[in-house]
This record gives structure tokens, C-alpha cells and sequence, in this order.
């Protein structure tokens, strides 16, 4: 009997790199973990980054002078006083963010049923805007357009009984919109999640000339429960009656959520955003592929809470999540992430993280 040739290299555990195993990208001819060996061809490969110009930061503004007012479940989270926005404005532009998100604390005494304080250009986001404006900080603000700061119900639309009223809403909104824009903001960004909203914010600001005014629509914003802390530092959490599941998406829906980003965008919307995010990364994708417009993500304030216990707890590196989380969304698709982590994120890329 012939003896058989002793297989190469297979006694020590290993397998041929015939061409066969070549063509068919098998192990050993391919080993994945070649390009992770070494830190530089780790770089080298990466197929996303992040840079901090991927970042919007948003901040609480809250009346005074000098003050800074901590939000309980958002630690390292404070609430501004307007002088301080504006230093904070300066900050994010030193540490290459692009884009501020402005919300405001509002006094319970100015909240009311018709929710006029939204459309006084002398609130506290309009405040805060034109002050960024006034010290000629090249940076873009973001303003939500929605009535939920500053209803006595918590509601971000008008109310007749327990009703959510669509249509009236869009007077309302369109008007905060003007009042926004015509303070200096850049970029509206509807976030109450009323019907035709887009469309009537567009129509109100052409009509009135504002024709480069952008709209980054919250496009599939979800009833969510992870909007906890951000509903503390607004002071809506006492005034919320209820919940928002009449006009918020069913966290069970994606095929919805192309459908509200198809209406947004023929309405007139530049900018899609999808909120919460790390929970709906799959919504993210979707859009995406779908559309490839401008895709954005908002880390909420839940998303932020639970990292920052997790982490202060010493059971999760901060640092580490902080970053992971982000590439998360830029893998998933997004074009930048809205999220309290910003000016920390732009840190630590600055120093090389
Ligand atoms: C207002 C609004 C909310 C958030 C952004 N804009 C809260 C809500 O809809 O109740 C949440 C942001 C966050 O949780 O960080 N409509």
C-alpha cells in the first residue's frame, strides 16, 4: 500500500491555503485579524469616523445671570443662563462642534394653555440666539419648534379637552418658527410631531422671506420613555398630563418611519432625525438606504443618563461608551448625532481618542 502524504501543516492544527481555500476566502489564506494587529492598520481600514463635526450639542438655558443650574438625572448636565450659552458657544466652535441645540427651562408661571411665551421673541431661546448672534459666533443654532415647554399641560400641541388638536397647532408652530428664525436661528427643527407641520412651517417661511431658513425635521420621533431627564431639565415633567402616544410614533414601527420621512422631505424638510438612537439604529439605517438624505440621530437625555450611573457607578469606562455609542450611529448611517456627550466626544478626539 502507498503511504499516504502526510498533510501539511494539518497536524499542527492548521488547514492548506490551496487556491481552492483562497478563491473561497476561507481560513487559513484569510485571517481577519491581520488588519487588527497593529493600531496603524487598525486605522488604516476603519470604515467610519468620527470627527467632532459630526456633533450637534444641545444645552438648557434657563433666566439669570452667572448661573448654572444642575440637572439631577443628567449629571454634568447644567442649565445656562444666557451669558453663559454664550460661552459655551464659544467652546463648541474652539473645539470644532458645528452646531448648538438651544432649549429652554421656562417658568411655570409663563406656562400657560395657548402657550404664548412660545412666540414671545423675548423668550429664553430667542434670548440666548440672538446673543450668540450679537457676539458674531460663526455656529449653527438649532431651535426646536414644538409648544411643550411652554404649555401649562406639558403638551407640545394645543389642547381642547383631552384632545391634541393638529390643525390649530400649526398656526401656532408656524409662528414660533417665524419668531425663531427671525431671532437668528438657522435651523428650525419640528419636534412635536402634529400633521402637515412641515409643510406649513415651509410655507411660513417663504412667505415671509426666509427662504434659506433649514428644516431638520424630527421626522420619527418615538413615544418614548427615555426623554425622562430631558422633560427635568425642561420643568416638564410635574406640567405633563399623560402621554404623548397620540402623536408620537409606536416604538413597534419601522415601515411608519418612512413613511413620516417621505411626507417631511415633500413637505420641505433638509434634514431627517430619528430620536431616540441607539435603541432605533435599524430606523436610522432605514432612512438611510431609503432616502440618502441628511440623516441625524439624537442621543437622548435617557441614553445619556444611563451611561453617566452605569459609568459613575464604576461598572462601565465612561470614555469608552461615550465613543462606542457614537461610531455606533456613524455605522448605522447617520450623518451626526445629537447628543449631551459633544463637547466631551470633541475632546477626546482632540487628544487623540
Ligand atoms: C420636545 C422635545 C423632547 C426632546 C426633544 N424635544 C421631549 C419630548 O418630546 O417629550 C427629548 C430630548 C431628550 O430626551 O434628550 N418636544
Amino acid at each position: 500500500m502507498k503511504p499516504r502524504p502526510v498533510p501539511p501543516l494539518s497536524s499542527r492544527g492548521r488547514e492548506e491555503a490551496t487556491p481552492e481555500a483562497l478563491a473561497a476566502g476561507a481560513f487559513p489564506a484569510v485571517r481577519l485579524r491581520r488588519n487588527r494587529r497593529t493600531e496603524w492598520a487598525r486605522r488604516l481600514v476603519a470604515e467610519h469616523t468620527l470627527s467632532p463635526a459630526d456633533l450637534i450639542w444641545p444645552l438648557f438655558v434657563v433666566d439669570g445671570h452667572g448661573r448654572r443650574v444642575a440637572v439631577d438625572s443628567m449629571p454634568g448636565v447644567d442649565r445656562l443662563s444666557v451669558d453663559l450659552v454664550v460661552e459655551a458657544a464659544e467652546q463648541a466652535v474652539a473645539l470644532g462642534i458645528p452646531a448648538l441645540a438651544l432649549f429652554p427651562y421656562t417658568d411655570p408661571k409663563l406656562r400657560t394653555e395657548d402657550a404664548r411665551e412660545a412666540l414671545n421673541p423675548d423668550n429664553l431661546v430667542c434670548r440666548a440666539t440672538r446673543a450668540i448672534r450679537k457676539a458674531g459666533i460663526d455656529i449653527g443654532i438649532v431651535l426646536d419648534v414644538a409648544l411643550d415647554p411652554y404649555t401649562s399641560h406639558g403638551h407640545d400641541g394645543l389642547m381642547r379637552g383631552d384632545t391634541i388638536l393638529n390643525d390649530e397647532t400649526l398656526v401656532a408652530l408656524t409662528r414660533q418658527a417665524l419668531v425663531q428664525v427671525e431671532a437668528g436661528c438657522d435651523i428650525i427643527a419640528p419636534s412635536d410631531m402634529m400633521d402637515g407641520r412641515v409643510g406649513a412651517i415651509r410655507a411660513g417661511l417663504e412667505a415671509a422671506g426666509h427662504t434659506s431658513a433649514q428644516i431638520m425635521s424630527y421626522a420619527a420621533k418615538y413615544a418614548s420613555a427615555f426623554y425622562g431627564p430631558f422633560r427635568d431639565a425642561t420643568g416638564a415633567t410635574g406640567a405633563l398630563k399623560g402621554d404623548k402616544r397620540t402623536y408620537q410614533m409606536d416604538p413597534a414601527n419601522s415601515d411608519e418611519a418612512l413613511r413620516e420621512v417621505a411626507l417631511d422631505l415633500a413637505e420641505g424638510a433638509d434634514m431627517i432625525m430619528v430620536k431616540p438612537g441607539l435603541p432605533y439604529l435599524d430606523i436610522v439605517r432605514r432612512v438611510k438606504e431609503t432616502f440618502g438624505v441628511p440623516t441625524f440621530a439624537y442621543q437622548v437625555s435617557g441614553e445619556y443618563a444611563m451611561l453617566m450611573a452605569a459609568a459613575e457607578r464604576g461598572w462601565l469606562d465612561g470614555n469608552k461608551v461615550v465613543m462606542e455609542s457614537l461610531i455606533g450611529f456613524k455605522r448605522a448611517g447617520a450623518s451626526g448625532i445629537l447628543t449631551y456627550f459633544a463637547p466631551r466626544a470633541a475632546r477626546l478626539l482632540a487628544a487623540g481618542g
